[in-house]
């Protein structure tokens, strides 16, 4: 573990302007600095950097940060990769804490492992250049339509059809047949010594920075006995449960199209990067485990699960499913034909037919998983009932509440099932879930803590307000500058004296939306750390026109500057601006930000008229004939309204 003071060190010596220049072309601009962005494509310049707040923002994907968080997000490191690079650019000593006997030999022990993993790549690799590994190997792959490229990219290759070809030359080429047994590239048994992956072609796994970890290998022999594929086993460097397959040939592009396809096998990932999709990684076959979707999750936060278009193929498909809500990730569907898999269709067809496909096959996984369990239930009462237990099942698994809420909505609508059904479904699942939860979180910050990860707390709001104030908090963070354009709807006379419904369209900034709103509504929020962060939120918003988060924080006590944090670091902030940009629930790009935002406060004005309406209702015990008549029409009144705002409501979603 690196040491407290090299960390600090090193946050005193960054200057966020010279780490990122060595990365993007930066230009001045009044008193920052300018550039393209390195997250997107994009043609004019939106990148900016402050050399006085010693922050960097870019505007065309939303990311912000320090000189550290830069290194993290542009080189896919980790906390303590990025502290170790940035140490290394100002020349500061990184400080290990403590390392036992131990330690230290299982590091250089580990350390011989990638060296004879990298040679055995290598040499395998070089085998398919001549002889039988020419003629078998290298055939093989040009069958499968591979092209040199390709391989070479990969570093695909060849292990002999003899007993011991690859282990001697490791040997001659002075490799100790200790880590040659360690990585399982050679077999040992008393005194002979055995290639484990004779007459296979070979896929190198590789780890995310590149470093060759274990093997695949696949049998060119139609041998009923022997498996298709054989596998490193477990070792120091190996771990089938923490890497994937591509991970390192994919992750510049999983940054940049902010999507990961997740595939089953070698080929399928091969055969998709050669036809031009090269955001893909396999699983190698395993069922998904949350390390590595937790790899994933350093480079984007959206899945889309490719499967073979067979039961097993939906099987493992829906397993991946719950597990990747569970991390906080979106996750979709795509179906390939009966028959086909992600390899032999992408074999056939061309980039853009591959793109087209799945682009339009890709659904939503409430979709997906409804569509499959509504044909199953059609017509009965008591599988119906199962099924949306199935599928609030995986909506409780999703950590973040805003989109656990939306997701209700959703299959509400598809299911065409009451809203308040599904929620109060959802609660129940929630609380026998929340301990369960507790003691993962509790492990999970203890890891964190060993790993000297910043912790991204997120607290979790049970009740409804709650969620929604909480929303309109994060809204005014994230987007209270904005300009949107909202529908509304006013009450207005007409020429004869009737009152009439009249919609108009607002271009409103979103602060001010929410303000007068709320003014309008008389809504006061019943969370203090929310009813102290609104007003002075505003206050800001109101004399400099944005919201310059860091500048906030410091002006805020240290629970509040907490608060803030909490709201945009967490995972919430990714899905908000992700739900931005890709519009997973409606069609029309901009709108998204006003959709959310009428949505949400539709919401608290129902929740205004619930809890009105059962006052009302307790004053109903009076004595007075009346007064009674007086509460009656007022609650009719008021049910009309919440009846109006249902429907408005599933107008908007
Ligand atoms: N797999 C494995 N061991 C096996 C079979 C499969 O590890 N005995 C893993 C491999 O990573 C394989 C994936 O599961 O890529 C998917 O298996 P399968 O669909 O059978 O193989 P394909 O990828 O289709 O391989 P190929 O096209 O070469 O037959
Ligand atoms: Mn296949």
């Amino acid at each position: 573990m690196i040491s407290r003071s090299t960390v600090d060190a090193v946050f005193d010596a960054s200057r966020v302007e010279e780490v990122i220049g060595d990365f993007v072309q930066l230009k001045k601009s009044g008193s920052n600095f300018k550039g393209l962005s390195p997250f997107t494509d994009e043609r004019s310049p939106s990148f900016m950097v402050s050399p006085v707040k010693q922050i960097w923002k870019d505007f065309s994907s939303g990311k912000g940060g320090n000189a550290v968080t830069f290194i993290m997000e542009h080189e896919h490191f980790t906390f303590p990769e990025a502290i170790k690079y940035l140490a290394k650019k100002y020349g500061i000593e990184v400080e290990e804490t403590e390392q036992s006997d131990e330690q230290k030999q299982i590091q250089d022990e580990k350390e011989s492992m990638f060296l004879v993993s990298k040679f055995a790549a290598e040499w395998f690799a070089g085998q398919l250049k001549t002889g039988e590994g020419k003629t078998i190997g290298y055939s093989y792959f040009n069958e499968r339509g591979f092209t040199d490229e390709t391989i070479e990219f990969f570093q695909l290759g060849y292990s002999p059809d003899q007993w011991s070809a690859f282990t001697d030359a490791a040997i001659k080429a002075g490799y100790k047949l200790e880590f040659l047994e360690k990585t399982g590239v050679s077999i040992v048994k008393q005194d002979k010594q055995f290639d484990r992956f004779k007459g296979r072609v070979m896929f190198p796994i590789r780890s995310m920075s590149g470093r060759t970890l274990g093997f695949g290998g696949r049998i060119l022999k139609t041998d009923k006995k022997a498996a298709k594929y054989l596998n490193s086993p477990q070792s120091e460097i190996y771990d089938k449960s923490k890497v994937l397959y591509g991970i390192y040939e994919a992750k510049q592009e999983m940054a940049k199209e902010d999507l990961c396809y997740l595939v089953e096998g070698y080929t399928d990932v091969i055969q998709l990067y050669q036809a031009g999709i090269k955001n893909v990684v396999s699983s190698s076959g395993t069922a998904l485990t949350a390390e590595q979707i937790r790899l994933i999750s350093r480079l984007t936060k959206n899945i889309t699960v490719l499967y073979d278009g067979d039961a097993a193929g939906l099987r493992a498909a829906i397993r991946g499913i719950d597990l990747i809500l569970e991390a906080g990730m979106n996750v979709r569907v795509c179906t390939f034909p009966e028959g086909e898999d992600p390899d032999s269709f992408a074999k056939s067809h061309t980039e853009s037919e591959i793109k087209e496909f799945l682009e339009d096959n890709s659904i939503d996984f409430i979709r997906f998983k409804s569509g499959l369990l509504k044909d199953e239930a059609a017509g009965d009462p008591i599988k119906k009932a199962g099924m949306i237990r199935e599928i609030v099942q995986s909506i409780a698994k999703i950590p973040d509440d805003i989109s656990r809420e939306i997701y209700v909505r959703e299959s509400a609508a598809i299911l065409d099932i009451g809203e308040e059904v599904l929620f109060s479904t959802l609660a129940q699942m929630r609380n026998s879930e929340l301990t369960e939860e507790r003691k993962k979180q509790s492990r999970d910050q203890e890891s964190r803590r060993l790993q000297k990860v910043p912790e991204a707390t997120a607290s979790k709001p049970v009740d409804r307000r709650e969620i929604l104030e909480r929303s309109l908090i994060k809204i005014l963070l994230l987007y209270g500058d904005r300009e949107e354009i909202f529908d509304e709807e006013y009450i207005q006379e007409s020429g004869d004296g009737e009152l009439v419904m009249e919609k108009k369209k607002d271009t409103m900034l979103v602060y001010e939306k929410i303000y007068l709103d709320l003014q309008n509504d008389e809504v006061e929020f019943s969370n203090d750390s929310f009813k102290n962060l609104y007003p002075k939120l505003i206050d800001v918003l109101l004399l400099q026109g944005r919201i310059d988060v860091n500048t906030v924080m410091t002006e805020l006590k240290d629970e509040e500057a907490q608060l803030v944090a909490d709201l945009i670091m967490d995972e919430d902030r990714y899905q908000l601006s992700r739900w931005d940009e890709k519009q997973i629930f409606v069609k029309q790009k901009d709108d998204t930000v006003a959709i959310y935002l009428m949505d949400t406060i539709l919401n608290f004005r129902r929740l205004m008229l619930d809890e009105k309406i059962k006052s009302l209702m307790s004053g109903m015990g009076k004595d007075d004939d009346d007064q009674r008549l007086e509460i009656m029409s007022q609650i009719k009144d008021n049910l009309g309204l919440h009846r109006h705002l249902g429907k408005r409501l599933n107008r908007v979603i």
